[in-house]
């Protein structure tokens, strides 16, 4: 056995990667699928679409390679976690698109439920903040919404999921109903204490046990693919929500360990240790990635606009034609000169949960060129990775003493530097940033034996460059003094 494959099934695109025993990638493939906008702030996916597209890729990915069923050690799937799928037992087929985790259309419901005085006990049970981003308001949606869909879920004929669930589904014909620990901690139904779906939670967003998956740790042996998908049985040997698989990828498996995704958003989780910590200042706290003994948390700080402000950039202000262009067009000038771009675009995520922020340049002269605002663009994104690290080290009354950074941006050295400055610790970029997919393989090859121990794939790990603050402590705090006046006058800007 010489490989293990890596599902990364993500929000826009279906991606396969094949890794070695040294971790390095030997073959990857990627689709798009579309999304649908059936109405404003709803967003859903065809989950058919989701499995065609990941059963395409990691085809794909094996030929590029030339890796047969036979030398996969195992499968490990790391997913875009919260989007909800509802699906008939005896047809497979969904009764409904998924619900994206995007998707806002139950916000009404859930501002009734914190109106209601529900916001302490959910907390209290799961580590979430009621919000529409969890599955539980979106499962009962569909419960309510589709013809025939509650009686028909009460007789047993329906089955939940989360994306891994749909995709153990599918890769077994319909012989396993199952969810990983890491995602079902953010369904909002899940006890993060006690590991098993909680009855007051049940009754609370009217969901009947019988849809429910059987949960199961992140790193263990799932079942086999069906032999007629790949010509021949493969393990199914882990999953994970792909935030807590980069925790994973990273290696941070221990207490206090960091690390920062940074995509359209970023999504920043530290490693909290093994019980739950109730987050004083407004961050979520998930169980990350576990294997048969051992169960972990984690803090996140979810940001919903970070590479997105490039795009912005590109397409809404024009003032760059690619989005590589930013990083040399921002290293033009030697700083902002001032400018601060608070990018509240869709209202302001963790810490501040400030929906009704908007997007703000403040600090114009004459002299402002379009390199300013390219920078204060990438600054702003540090300085939201900041704040939420502030909160980190709040809650778990340690500091943040480095970052382990992943995802597109990562690559954009200016901006590594400055997160390092601004955060005043080191930021360490390693070899592999697809840290996502990676951690996917590490459960799978942990439970099919590829890899032996935690230890064992500490040594696959490689830093690529550790960038260390060079800008002073007062000017570090100069500027985000700075930044805060800049944030506030973003704050509750929509009428
Ligand atoms: O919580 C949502 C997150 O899992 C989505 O991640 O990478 O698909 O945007 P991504």
């Amino acid at each position: 056995m010489s490989v293990v494959l890596a599902f990364d099934q993500g929000t826009t695109s279906s991606r396969a990667i094949v890794f070695n025993h040294a971790g390095s990638i030997l073959g990857v493939a990627q689709r798009e699928f579309a999304q649908h906008y059936p109405a404003s702030g709803w967003v859903e996916h065809d989950a058919n679409e989701i499995w065609e597209s990941q059963l395409a890729v990691a085809r794909e990915a094996m030929v590029t390679c030339k890796v047969t069923a036979d030398e996969v050690a195992a499968i490990g799937i790391a997913n875009q976690r919260e989007t909800t799928v509802l699906w008939d037992r005896a047809s497979g087929q969904p009764v409904h698109n998924a619900i994206v985790w995007q998707d806002r259309r139950t916000a009404g419901f859930c501002d009734s439920l914190r109106e209601a005085g529900h916001t302490e006990i959910v907390q209290q049970k799961t580590g979430l903040l009621i919000d529409s981003y969890f599955c539980a308001s979106k499962l009962r949606w569909l419960l309510d919404n589709v013809p025939g869909a509650r009686e028909r879920a009460t007789h047993g004929e329906l089955a939940f999921g989360t994306i891994d669930s749909w995709l153990f589904w599918n890769l077994t014909g319909g012989r396993l109903h199952a969810i990983d620990i890491s995602n079902a901690s953010r369904t909002m139904l899940l006890n993060i204490e006690t590991g098993d779906w909680d009855d007051d939670l049940l009754d609370l967003f009217q969901i009947p046990r019988s849809v429910l998956p059987d949960v199961f740790p992140s790193s263990h042996l799932y079942g086999e693919t069906s032999s007629a998908l790949f010509g021949k049985p493969i393990k199914i040997g882990g999953a994970a929500g792909d935030q807590q698989a980069a925790l994973f990828g990273q290696n941070c498996t221990e207490v206090g360990m960091a690390k920062n995704t940074y995509g359209t958003g970023c999504f920043m989780l530290m490693n909290v240790g093994s019980k739950p910590l109730r987050s004083r200042c407004k961050l979520l706290t998930s169980i990350a990635c576990t294997t048969a003994s051992q169960r972990q948390y984690a803090l996140e700080g979810s940001i919903f606009i970070a590479g997105a402000i490039v795009q912005w950039l590109r397409d809404g202000l024009g003032i760059i034609d690619s989005s590589s262009e930013i990083e040399p067009l921002a290293a033009s000038v030697d700083d902002s000169d001032g400018v601060y771009l608070v990018p509240a675009l869709a209202g302001l995520g963790a810490p501040h949960w400030d929906a009704y922020a908007r997007g703000t340049i403040v600090g114009l002269s004459r002299g402002t060129t379009r390199a300013h605002i390219a920078r204060a663009a990438l600054e702003g994104i540090a300085f939201q990775v900041a704040d939420v690290a502030d909160a980190m080290t709040e809650d778990a009354n340690r500091p943040i003493d480095q970052l382990k950074v992943d995802g597109g941006a990562a690559a954009n050295d200016l901006l590594m530097q400055f997160q390092a400055d601004i955060l005043q610790a080191p930021v360490i970029r390693p070899k592999v940033i697809e840290t996502t997919a990676l951690g996917a393989a590490y459960l799978a090859g942990l439970s099919s034996g590829f890899w032996k121990s935690i230890a064992e794939i500490g040594k696959v790990w490689h830093v690529d460059r550790t960038f260390e603050p060079i800008m002073s402590k007062d000017e570090a705090s100069h500027r985000r003094t700075r930044w805060n006046d800049a944030l506030g006058r973003a704050k509750s800007w929509e009428e």
